[in-house]
């Protein structure tokens, strides 16, 4: 008999992290079984040639509604480890799935949709508006009495995309924190010189430690993943360097501008006591800012993934390129 391979379902995978985590998958495809995603009706309609792509790659597509209990349930048939990249506006549905995936017999492993910030990383972290549904969600698995369960904790992207943490942001958000390519300039919270761990979503070196790549690491070691947060991050560096490394790379000096802690604070409050769309990335900067992303120890080494991992140089280097390049949208459902 073979070695036993385990059969995957993905939940969000033509998403922004979730597409990065799936290609990686893609990629050690001989040490999994099947490769399944499950996805809506209006997705195979807005992205026939990502899906059609996909099964090309071998890739199995399923078609469902992922609030319906009888089509989730059958996604699940055969199927011994789900990985939900799901965006947060469908982080609550996650907790059906849990449920779901409790009865049907062969899923023992959930990765829930997680992928950013430490949603226990200090006893104030449970207050936090923004780690609400995560949290309900790890209860959720914690109460499951036959699932497995891995959080893979990043930290913020090293990423120029919009409303990542190297991107420019919309100018009503830039006193947040911002690196901005085009207009040379970034604001800093502080004095810029407070550490920070990120991971960056995109594989930039050649077999190098992306959040994709971590997340296979994590798949792959089940004993060292088991019923835990595994926190790992690509480099931890500071916004003054980031902003150097910048300058550096562009051979322009930057307009630096600085926010102080107790502003964000200020304007964290004012954000959600108006509504704003954005009050979710105010805290969670707030929370970068007061060192939320730095641990004792980083758990990369668990994983067998302390070597090659992306640097500085190589993020920024990306994040030029993609703030060139993209005419950028502000989708503040990706708020990390
Ligand atoms: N660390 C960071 O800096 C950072 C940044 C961004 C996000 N994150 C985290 O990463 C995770 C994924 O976020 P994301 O930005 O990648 O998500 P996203 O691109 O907004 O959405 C991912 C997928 O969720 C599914 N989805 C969205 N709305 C749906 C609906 N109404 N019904 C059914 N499915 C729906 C879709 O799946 P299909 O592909 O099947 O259509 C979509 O492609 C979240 O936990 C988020 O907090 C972290």
């Amino acid at each position: 008999m073979g070695e036993f391979k385990e059969n995957l379902l993905v939940f969000g995978a033509t998403g922004y992290i979730g597409a990065y985590i799936l290609k990686e998958i893609l990629k050690n495809k001989d040490s999994f079984g099947r490769i399944a995603i499950i996805t809506s009706p209006s997705t195979v309609e807005n992205k026939s040639e990502q899906l059609q792509n996909l099964k090309s790659e071998g890739v199995e597509v399923i078609v469902g509604d992922v609030t319906n209990p009888a089509d989730v349930l059958n996604a699940f048939k055969g199927i011994n480890t789900v990985i939900s990249t799901v965006g947060r506006n469908v982080l609550a549905e996650q907790i059906n799935w849990i449920q779901l995936a409790e009865k049907a017999p062969s899923v023992r492993r959930f990765f829930p949709s997680e992928y950013g910030t430490d949603i226990d990383y200090s006893p104030q972290s449970v207050h936090e508006i923004p780690h609400q549904l995560k949290i309900k969600v790890r209860a959720a698995l914690k109460a499951t009495t036959s699932l497995d369960y891995t959080y893979v904790v990043t930290g913020p992207y090293a990423d120029g995309q919009m409303l990542a943490y190297l991107s420019p942001l919309a100018e009503s958000a830039r006193v947040i924190g911002t690196y901005d390519v085009k207009a040379k300039s970034a604001t800093l919270i502080e004095d810029g010189k407070g550490k920070i761990s990120l991971t960056t979503p995109k594989e930039l070196r050649a077999n190098g430690y992306s959040v994709g790549k971590l997340v296979v690491k994590a798949l792959l070691h089940p004993e060292a993943s088991k019923k835990r947060a595994l926190k790992v991050n690509s480099f931890t560096t500071t916004p003054a360097e980031i902003v150097a490394e910048f300058e550096k790379q562009t051979g322009e000096k930057w307009n630096v501008t600085y926010t102080s802690l107790s502003e964000l604070k200020e304007l964290e409050a004012a954000a959600w006591e108006n509504k704003v769309p954005m009050a979710p990335l105010y805290t969670l900067r707030r929370i970068w800012a007061e060192g939320g992303t730095l641990y004792a120890k980083r758990d990369n080494s668990l994983l067998d993934a302390e070597d090659n991992l992306e640097t500085l140089a190589d993020a920024v280097r990306d994040a030029i390129l993609t703030q060139r390049s993209e005419t950028q949208a502000t989708d503040t459902r990706r708020l990390s």
